[in-house]
């Protein structure tokens, strides 16, 4: 194989990762949303993460596409790394929805982080033409990584006044 037949290859496995990535991230806040109910602007949030998760999910296979390949069943292998993330935190708890929520911080440098290496892979690949569809989604994450720290203070605040009148 030649340098930049492994290059591309790498790429691609990492466009297939990510779609795992984002299908996981779909997967834990439908599973959390409900929980979610008591703090409205927490709530609103990550429903529309659905959605962008989705469209982000939708670029990746547009590239995929644009290389002759799909999503794959490397999925599964990814899923359960990050599953391990995520997983530590869903003990059922009284304080669920802070712990989900630190959770999803980290999940969410995950995301910028794993962008951010795609756009280094894709370089390498020489798909230059790739750089600004991932560039897109890595500052969506970027920007709900911001939401999710400057809005953890008025969330934690909202569950300690929820446990005063219990
Ligand atoms: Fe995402």
């Amino acid at each position: 194989m030649t340098g930049s037949e492994r290059a591309k290859e790498i790429y691609l496995t990492g466009l297939r990762n990510q779609h795992g990535v984002e299908a996981q991230a779909i997967e834990t806040i439908e599973r959390e949303l409900d929980r979610m109910e008591p703090y409205p602007e927490l709530h609103a949030r990550m429903k529309e993460e659905i959605i962008r998760s989705k469209t982000q999910q939708a670029r990746l296979e547009t590239l995929l596409s644009g290389h002759g390949t799909s999503p794959s069943a490397t999925k599964e292998m990814v899923t359960s790394i990050v599953g391990k993330v995520a997983g530590v935190v869903h003990l059922p708890a009284s304080d669920e929805v802070i712990k989900n929520l630190l959770a999803a911080i980290g999940y969410k440098a995950y995301e910028v982080g794993s962008y951010k290496a795609l756009i280094t892979m894709a370089k390498a690949a020489g798909a230059d033409g790739d750089v600004q569809s991932l560039e897109q989604s890595m500052h969506e994450e970027m920007e709900m990584a911001e939401w999710q720290l400057n809005h953890l203070p008025r969330i934690v605040e909202a569950f300690i006044s929820r446990t005063e009148t219990k």
